[in-house]
């Protein structure tokens, strides 16, 4: 009802502006007292298991799939453990190699999604710790894991996760740098720096939102496209790998998220001056090599739409548009930049007038496989 939705429109563009309380519920009592320190207790409480790791499987399916992805760089670059990223729909059936030293992370927002308990049931079987971040308390995911973290967001309705993927991904934040801490694996002063950035989130995805107008018209040029290629790398490519699949979801604008260095590979025959490229190119140790890459995707005349680092000057002067977000540690990058392409993706679906909180074909939780 329109009560529920809190005088927004849609529940899709209400959760979305929950995203500043929803990171500040999700980190909210993680954080100490003097905010210089993050304890995740389900990871202190199997401190050694984590400790211990010889490998870390993540499975998940969908967006989930896309903040595991995440997790991945985070969990290598902190902990120095190996870590694999599988959609839980493969992994299941091909007989993978688990061990009782490896931790199984499952992914789950509604923790209902029947592959990723599937995958869980396996990984129990053969041994491994199974630790939980959903979002959905008391869940079948959330009571088949031996451990886990809630997310926290409060109820997602809309069907295109939104406020759950920034969530999943601050927690697996909190977890790689409470890991990392007890493994001793990180600097003091990244450490501190990280915990001081991630206290810094809520207010920045709040400047973030004060660029909709701005969204919303640039959303008007892109209606009609019936293509759009989404760029990133880093910890920004699974931004882009999101940015494409809200597209696909709500707007049924068919979209393809890669990383920007691979589209020399193959997907560049695709660029013409009909080619909408979302490129995220913020701020952080491989900006130069993407610039190099938009490069490429403006000399084949693609219209280049890039989410950029405040005050950038270098992108913005060969992009045809520029959506600006602020500074962050390269680490949350994707935390900020998912924000504007979930309401780009919003506002064409609107302007197509799709059925924006109930897509066709889809379904909030898929409980069958
Ligand atoms: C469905 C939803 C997606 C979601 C995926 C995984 O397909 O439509 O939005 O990402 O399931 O859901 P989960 O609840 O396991 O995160």
């Amino acid at each position: 009802s329109q009560l529920e939705k809190g005088g927004y429109p849609h529940f899709m563009l209400k959760e979305i502006y929950e995203q500043p309380k929803t990171i500040m519920d999700c980190i909210r009592g993680r954080i100490n007292v003097e905010g210089n320190n993050v304890v995740l207790s389900g990871v202190i409480d199997n401190k050694g298991k984590f400790i211990n790791a010889s490998r870390i499987i993540i499975v998940a399916c969908g967006t989930s799939w896309h903040a595991g992805l995440i997790g991945e760089h985070l969990i290598e670059e902190f902990c120095r453990i190996p870590v694999e990223v599988e959609y839980a729909s493969e992994f299941r059936y091909r007989d993978p190699v688990i061990t009782d030293t490896d931790i199984v992370i499952a992914i789950s927002q509604s923790g209902e999604t029947a592959d990723t308990l599937a995958a869980v049931e396996l990984a129990k079987s053969k041994g491994a710790f199974i630790y939980g971040i959903c979002n959905a308390v008391g869940s079948s995911i959330a009571r088949a894991t031996d451990s886990g973290s809630y997310i926290h967001v409060g109820p997602e309705i809309g069907v295109a996760s939104t406020k759950a993927f920034t969530g999943q991904v601050t927690v697996l934040s909190m977890l790689a740098l409470t890991i990392a801490r007890e493994k001793g694996t990180i600097t003091k002063e990244k450490f501190e720096s990280m915990v001081k950035h991630l206290q810094e989130l809520p207010e920045k995805l709040k400047k973030v939102l004060e660029k909709t107008d701005d969204i919303k018209e640039l959303s008007k040029i892109f209606t009609y496209a019936h293509n759009f290629i989404y760029l990133g790398r880093g910890y920004n490519y699974p931004a882009a790998l999101e940015g494409a699949l809200k597209l696909k979801e709500i707007s049924y604008i068919h979209a393809e998220g890669y990383p920007a260095a691979e589209m020399k590979h193959g997907p560049i025959a695709l660029i013409d001056n009909e080619m909408p490229v979302v490129a995220i190119a913020t701020t952080d140790r491989i900006y130069e090599k993407t610039i190099s890459n938009i490069q490429e995707i403006k000399a084949r005349k693609g219209k280049v739409i890039a989410i950029v680092t405040e005050g950038d000057t270098l992108v913005c002067n060969i992009a045809d548009y520029c959506i600006e977000v602020p500074e962050t540690v390269e680490e949350y990058a994707p935390i900020v930049t998912s924000v504007p392409l979930q309401l780009l993706a919003y506002f064409i679906a609107v302007n197509k007038c799709r059925d924006v909180d109930q897509p066709r074909n889809l379904a909030k939780s898929v409980t069958v496989e």
